[in-house]
């Protein structure tokens, strides 16, 4: 069939049809009306190397250094896991023992270490951007690095911005931050810093739009094979969305990025050279590696071609002792296929990453195991090779259980408080507790592997985004502790279905705290019918019938709602027996007390939503897709919505939200006033151009195929995948029916001449120009109150475009203000902030259109408003 570029398709990415190189992926077959159905992701050749751009130089020029010194089979071990449950970590590379060089260690998860003992468990990232805070964000990143260092993780895979949230029941939407993109940048970029800080390389993922669990991979789906969900969006989208949280990860230095499981546009992820070379290490200059999600690679030659420099965890599918790389990816270089340079870039760059957060100095041995807790056991836990001391048990929590306390209680938001119902004083006469959630799993806090159930006191999703709880302070214990020191009274009833008991308790209360939750995880694992992504937005083992049978007889009810995101409150929010209703998210290890902190006013709430709580899921725009499109082939999820998600979304369509994004209580009130803009004298924008050096190659390498056979006296372990070739002849070796076919790999794919540099890029994160600080709005805060308080103040912008959202956030300060004081709140807004891509000139633009800012307390409290003056910027 001949393949016809329309001019509509190519918009679809903006770039010229002399950029395409159409013939290795599937072009659009059908005449659908929708322009995304079937989209398809130009190919992008050859893939960047690493130049040691921005502050990587020093890093760079380590990491060359140390690569010349290596073999072939050396750097080959260095970018190919060795397979699955083969080493101590989640993920390993092969080593380098005649340098005495460990291979990396790679371990989940974005909140703490995960299959380790002797650990912290921090809340998630979806609550902590409820604080807005980003001392607050710094630090728990650092603590959780300072962790993994001492446990001898060299990369840690967290923090999320992918998924970023498009629709709330996203399975994993609680690992990332927020779905406003901006509030999503500067938390990953602070989480990185506070990682990589602590000496540990932080892995940013997924990259990029995994935004739900049901199809990211291929597989069985109800016994039929269906091909990996392919996200399709555009450009615009892509940039002033998705992609903007990952700019601010690759500005802020992050060593790693790990590729998707699912298909952008109808390539996969891991092998989508549009996504890795183009966007990412082009664009956004990126100078890490990139590392594949678990089992996200589906070829050899062409994911090297594509970007991809690690390979986890090794094998094609977990034990098959087969691998895409390793001893294929040896092959690829002495057969000529892959250019030396392009193996010498993925390992320089992983070495890089090593080097620029100082691992040379601040590594120590892997003392711990993921598979099995037991002191001594097998190095090698799948091939039962190397018994041994395994499990060394290292305490690595110092008091961190502070900081996990007071950001627990920095991330609840007060929605509703009628006539101070809070804070309690602590001697209310019968204080009453009720839910499921106020207390322990039955089967311990750790009790379900990977917390795949929903028992007990929700204080983290699902999946492999998890940590072992060190312990668990439940509601009901923190609340017992405070009311037992009052002298009063406190019941508790745990069994949500246990109406008679409840209606007992309730009617005796003069005040009933009831615990609700919703759950949700990865999709490995079902919990209660929902296959990682919530199948509804209500709340689960029928918190509504608790919460009405509790209201029913109590008019001093107050709800606290532990849940990954989003839940309906139509039921109960406006009851007014409902005195205060709580979100307090997943808040790890320390939820009791943070909670109790919160309710006896020993810690005044300040947190704000991170997301809008509606009253329908239709409300956020297109649902998730939990079955087949089109039998087999790949489901088509279009974001047809654009960057219209979350706020945006609620806006566009005018509908008035129950909650909005950015909403958030105090026991005391704030008043703004006073806005001031000052505009800075950065001048007009200007794009990056010029020439990248030529590729280098490291030392040489023997083309005798003999030098690369297994070491005569080498014990083999099973399944474990090695570098070596077993024959001299390649084929043999290669164990590959398919081998020596003679594709066609797309032109330029070996190209190491220096290559023209990208309008938009020129530096980690993109063009320079993009950060320059174009107006500083400041605005006085007042606190009215007669307690001393937090305001997160929120900075809006209206682009003013006929396609753009109402407002856009893009800019924020959590200020402490004492009772009658005022604070300043300051606010710088850069050129990336009040520009829009342009899909033609395939750069930022600052537009013709009026641009307003608005400060205010919520996305839709904006107090203060002036207009922007954007001449000598366009
Ligand atoms: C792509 O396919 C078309 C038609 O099948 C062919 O004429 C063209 O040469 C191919 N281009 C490349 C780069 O292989
Ligand atoms: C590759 O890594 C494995 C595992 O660390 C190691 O046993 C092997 O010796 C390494 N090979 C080379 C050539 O260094
Ligand atoms: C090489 O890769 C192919 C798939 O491309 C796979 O079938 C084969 O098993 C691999 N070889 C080895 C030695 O892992
Ligand atoms: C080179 O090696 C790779 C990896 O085994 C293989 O996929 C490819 O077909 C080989 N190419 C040639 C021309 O032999
Ligand atoms: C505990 O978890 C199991 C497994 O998900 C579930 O079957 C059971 O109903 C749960 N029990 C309670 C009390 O929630
Ligand atoms: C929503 O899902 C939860 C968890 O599976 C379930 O308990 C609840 O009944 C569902 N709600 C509705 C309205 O179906
Ligand atoms: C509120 O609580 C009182 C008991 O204090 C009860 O009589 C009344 O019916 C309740 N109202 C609602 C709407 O449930
Ligand atoms: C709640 O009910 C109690 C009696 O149970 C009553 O004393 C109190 O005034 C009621 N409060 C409100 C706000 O109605
Ligand atoms: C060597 O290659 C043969 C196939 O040619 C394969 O059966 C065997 O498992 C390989 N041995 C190792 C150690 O990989
Ligand atoms: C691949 O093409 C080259 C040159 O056209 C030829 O020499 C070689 O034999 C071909 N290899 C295979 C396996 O067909």
């Amino acid at each position: 069939m001949a393949l016809r570029l329309t001019p509509a398709f190519l918009a679809v990415f903006g770039i010229s049809a002399a950029q395409q190189y159409p013939n290795t992926t599937n072009p659009p077959t059908d005449g659908s009306a929708s322009p995304l159905n079937n989209a398809y992701s130009p190919p992008f050749y050859p893939s960047p190397w690493i130049e040691g751009l921005g502050d990587w130089d020093a890093a760079y020029k380590k990491a060359q250094a140390f690569v010349s010194q290596l073999t072939l089979l050396e750097k080959v071990n260095l970018t190919t896991g060795t397979g699955w449950q083969s080493d101590h970590c989640v993920g390993n590379t092969g080593g380098v023992p005649r340098l005495g060089f460990a291979g990396i260690c790679n371990q989940d998860s974005p909140l703490g270490i995960r299959f380790a003992d002797y650990v912290s468990a921090f809340p998630a990232g979806g609550t902590i951007a409820a604080a807005w805070d980003r001392g607050e964000w710094y630090l728990r990143g650092y603590q959780m690095g300072q962790e993994h260092r001492g446990k001898g993780v060299d990369v840690q895979l967290g923090p999320v911005v992918g998924p970023l949230g498009r629709n709330p029941k996203g399975g994993r939407n609680w690992e990332g931050f927020s779905p406003d993109p901006y509030l999503s940048g500067i938390a990953v970029a602070d989480t990185v810093r506070g990682i990589q800080d602590a000496g540990v390389v932080a892995c940013t993922k997924h990259y990029i739009m995994n935004e739900q669990e049901h199809f990211r991979q291929p597989g069985n789906f109800e016994g039929e094979f269906v091909d990996a969900l392919s996200s399709n969006l555009d450009d615009k989208t892509l940039h002033e969305l998705y992609l903007w949280p990952f700019a601010d990860a690759v500005r802020a230095g992050t060593g790693a990025i790990m590729c998707s499981y699912n298909k952008v546009n109808n390539s996969q992820a891991c092998q989508n050279s549009y996504l890795q070379n183009y966007i990412l290490k082009g664009e956004l200059g990126f100078q890490g590696f990139i590392m594949s999600d678990w089992d996200a690679q589906h070829s050899g030659v062409a994911s090297t071609f594509a970007g991809l420099d690690m390979t986890m965890p090794g094998d094609t599918d977990f034990n098959s002792g087969k691998s895409f790389w390793g001893t294929n990816f040896t092959l690829s270089i002495l057969n000529g296929t892959v250019p030396e340079w392009r193996l010498d870039d993925a390992v320089t760059r992983i070495m890089a990453a090593y080097y620029y957060v100082g691992r040379d100095t601040a590594r120590v041995a892997v003392n711990f195991d993921s598979w099995a807790r037991d002191t001594y056991g097998y190095s090698n836990f799948y091939g039962k090779a190397g018994y041994e001391l395994i499990n060394q048990h290292v305490d690595v929590r110092a008091d961190h259980f502070r900081s996990i306390r007071r950001t627990a209680a920095m991330s609840t938001v007060l929605l509703k408080n009628t006539d101070g119902a809070l804070p309690l004083t602590g001697s209310e006469k019968w204080t009453a507790v009720f839910g499921n959630d106020a207390t322990e799993n039955q089967y311990g806090p750790n009790g379900c592997p990977d917390r795949g159930c929903d028992n007990g006191t929700l204080a983290m999703g699902w999946g492999s985004g998890t940590a072992d709880f060190p312990y668990l302070i439940t509601p009901l214990d923190s609340i017992k502790a405070t009311v037992t020191q009052n002298g009063g009274i406190l019941s508790s009833v745990t069994d949500n279905y246990a109406y008679r008991q409840i209606q007992a308790e309730a009617a005796q209360a003069s005040v009933a705290i009831v615990f609700v939750n919703a759950d949700s995880g990865e999709g490995y694992i079902t919990v209660d019918g929902n296959m990682g992504d919530r199948n509804n937005l209500t709340l689960w083992q029928d918190g509504e019938t608790l919460i009405q049978n509790v209201s029913a007889l109590c008019n001093n009810t107050i709800v606290v709602i532990h849940s990954v995101g989003p839940v309906l409150v139509n039921s109960f929010y406006d009851n007014d027996n409902i005195t205060a209703i709580l979100w307090a998210g997943l808040p790890g290890q320390e939820s009791g007390n943070a909670i109790a902190d919160i309710l006896y006013g020993r810690h005044n709430p300040g947190g704000k939503l991170p997301f809008t709580i509606g009253s329908n899921a239709a409300e956020y725009g297109p649902d998730l897709i939990y079955e087949p499109t089109d039998g087999s082939n790949s489901p088509q999820d279009n974001f047809e919505e654009g960057v219209f998600i979350d706020y945006r979304a609620f806006d566009k369509q005018n509908v008035t939200p129950i909650y909005e994004f950015g909403h958030g209580l105090s026991y005391t009130t704030f008043s703004y006033s006073n806005i001031k803009v000052s505009k800075s004298s950065a001048g007009p924008y200007a794009p990056t151009t010029g020439q990248s050096s030529a590729a280098p190659t490291l030392g040489n390498f023997s083309t005798s195929p003999a030098d690369y056979q297994w070491p005569s006296d080498f014990t083999y372990v099973n399944t474990f995948i090695y570098p070596y070739l077993n024959s001299t002849d390649f084929k043999t070796a290669s164990q590959d029916p398919e081998y020596g076919v003679n594709y066609t790999w797309p032109a330029g794919a070996t190209d190491g001449r220096p290559q023209a540099r990208i309008a938009a890029g020129g530096a980690p994160g993109g063009n320079p120009q993009l950060w320059d600080v174009l107006y500083t709005v400041t605005a006085t805060i007042t606190n009215n109150g007669s307690v001393a308080g937090d305001e997160v103040v929120q900075l809006y912008v209206s682009l003013g475009g006929k396609d753009d959202p109402a407002t856009v956030l893009r800019g924020f300060e959590r200020l402490s203000i004492q009772p009658g004081q005022s604070a300043t709140f300051s606010a710088d807004i850069t050129r990336r902030d009040v520009s829009n891509w342009d899909v033609a000139r395939q750069n930022w633009v600052i537009t013709a259109a009026p641009k307003t800012v608005y400060v205010g307390a919520s996305s839709r409290k904006l107090a203060l408003q002036a207009s922007l003056d954007t001449s000598d910027y366009q």
